[in-house]
């Protein structure tokens, strides 16, 4: 895909008056300060450095790391991704943090899956899932863990949790564990959505609908081995209340690999959830809840952005799924087989998608597909008819695109600050990382793209990430001072652990480690707060 000139690039900004939902991630009272956003600076491009970079007028805390204890019998897990950030009151909170796979390096030291004990399974299984802690703001405004909450605890790769299906999937309405939990969502009801990616790395998938055979991944855990659970259990949406202690699969939401869900609450009130399937060549979804407060029952719809249409995955409305499906269940396990039946199409790799909570306008992070040559990825933008999330029609285009121009490259997390501009983090692999054509890039960023202003549309580039690691789960603090962000896989590419390529964060000859870190400072209150 040819990167955009600066000039058709701003030319997709400029906000129209489409009407937004009841119930929005970000909140938007005012316009940033321009001279605030004129006096931001870039971090030098191309940067490759074993640390966490930041633009002047920002600095971070690390609050949690891999390994940490967060009560007598559980640690935070490992390559922490996304993070929800559940207010309780004005100085405390709950922060859910998802832990999406395994390194057995770091965790066991065994990297030979022919050898791998059930109990070095098990403690992989641990290190997944995601965490709950509570968090406690300090007398200098400075969010931090209560690490002794009598309540913060896990939910992982053993846990037991509910299937919320009409018919039983393998015969049971119960699955053990999550896992490969990337990004997620919060519900207009506080509860936190967690979702599982590429969860065939761990009990791999059915070669095909109707086949038995079960097919290993390129990146296998080798799961099964010791625990032989059944690959529909897995690459649903889970829906964690953090109050109630409770876990549910939300099959309803479909299943493949889901990046995140992002909700927003239509005009009458029932909730519309967007979300990616982040393989190349799969699609881009919504779900419309049937009822106010549960996203247990309702419509799942894929998107065909050739022609701006929602096709509907109801068996019950699409004679070519009849003819393929036993029912609706089936449909859902069977998702992107019900998505090419009825003609949707194929995308660059969705990740994350947020809502511009000026606008309405939803934009979907597509962060790369070789198979297409789009080796930069882009931002698609969708605007549903008349600004209405339950519409069946939209038009879609190209946001922003990335490249050497741009200065981003595989565009993955986003989110929208208190004054709608748009942070955006970026997934270059560790294989492809300071190679060419990402040399441009240096290691993985964070990015700030002002909606207006002279800096309009320009990807300011405000953080760069340590040796082999990407940024993931920007979650913004309802005041916008605070930006938690996951540093997800520092040293990845290290091949023992007597040559490690990261010692962050804690330096010297210390073993790297992912960890969740607080951005402050007084640029990042300027721009983001409002
Ligand atoms: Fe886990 Fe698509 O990133
Ligand atoms: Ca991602
Ligand atoms: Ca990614
Ligand atoms: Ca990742």
């Amino acid at each position: 895909m040819s990167a955009y000139t600066r000039r058709e690039f701003l030319e997709f900004l400029g906000y129209s008056s489409a009407a937004i939902g009841a119930v929005t991630m970000v909140g938007c009272k005012k316009k940033p300060s321009q001279q605030s956003l004129e006096q931001l600076k870039a971090i030098p491009a191309g940067l490759s450095k074993d640390e966490v970079t930041l633009s002047p007028g920002f600095s971070y805390d690390v609050l949690i790391k891999y390994g940490d204890q967060i009560n007598a019998k559980e640690s935070f897990g490992f390559n922490n991704d996304y993070i929800a950030f559940l207010p309780k009151g004005r100085n405390k909170a709950v922060m859910w943090v998802n832990h999406e796979y395994p390194n057995p390096l770091f965790i066991h030291g065994n990297q030979n899956n022919a050898t791998k004990t059930k109990e070095q399974v098990e403690a992989e299984m641990k290190a997944v899932g995601g965490s709950i802690v509570h968090l406690e703001r300090n007398k200098a405004g400075q969010w931090r863990v209560d690490f002794t909450h009598p309540d913060n605890y896990c939910v992982n790769g053993l846990a037991e949790i509910p299937l919320i299906a009409e018919m039983p999937i393998e015969g049971t309405k119960t699955a053990i564990g999550t896992f490969a939990n990337c990004a997620g969502g919060v519900t207009p009801w506080g509860t936190v959505l967690t979702c599982e990616e590429n969860y065939h790395d761990m009990y791999g998938e059915r070669v095909a609908y109707n086949k038995r055979e079960i097919k290993s991944s390129k990146y296998s855990y080798d799961w099964g081995k010791h625990f032989p659970y059944p690959p529909e259990h897995y690459g649903w949406v889970v829906e964690i209340d953090t109050t109630q202690k409770t876990a549910k699969k939300l099959t309803a939401l479909g299943r493949f690999a889901h990046e995140g869900a992002t909700c927003i609450n239509a005009k009458d009130g029932r909730t519309v959830v967007y979300m990616g399937d982040d393989k190349a060549g799969e699609c881009i979804y919504k779900f419309i809840s049937d009822q106010k407060g549960s996203l247990e029952k309702g419509q799942l719809f894929v998107a065909d952005t050739a022609n701006g249409k929602w096709l509907s995955l109801d068996i019950k409305k699409q004679p070519s799924l009849q003819k393929k499906f036993k029912n609706q269940t089936e449909v859902l396990i069977w998702s992107r087989e019900a998505a090419k039946t009825v003609g949707a199409t194929p995308q660059n790799r969705p990740e994350d998608i947020e809502i511009n909570p000026v606008n309405g306008d939803i934009l979907v992070a597509l962060t790369n597909n070789k198979d297409t040559k789009d080796y930069f990825g882009s931002i698609l933008r969708i605007q549903e008819k008349d600004g209405d999330h339950l519409a069946t029609e939209f038009t879609a285009s190209t946001f922003a695109a990335g490249g050497p121009e741009t200065g981003f490259a595989s565009p993955d997390n986003m989110a929208f600050d208190n004054n709608g501009n748009l942070w955006m983090t970026t997934d270059i692999s560790g294989s492809a990382m300071n190679k060419h054509p990402y040399a441009f890039h240096g290691n993985n960023g964070l990015f700030v793209i002002p909606m207006q202003g002279e800096s309009a549309g320009k990807a300011i580039q405000v953080a760069s990430a340590p040796h082999d690691a990407e940024f993931t789960g920007p979650f913004f603090a309802p005041d916008g001072k605070t930006l938690f962000l996951s540093v997800q896989h520092p040293g990845e590419n290290s091949r023992s652990l007597d040559s490690v390529t990261s010692h962050w964060p804690e330096g010297g000859s210390h073993l790297p480690k992912p960890a969740v870190i607080a951005i402050t400072g007084p640029m990042l209150e300027k721009i983001a707060s409002a």
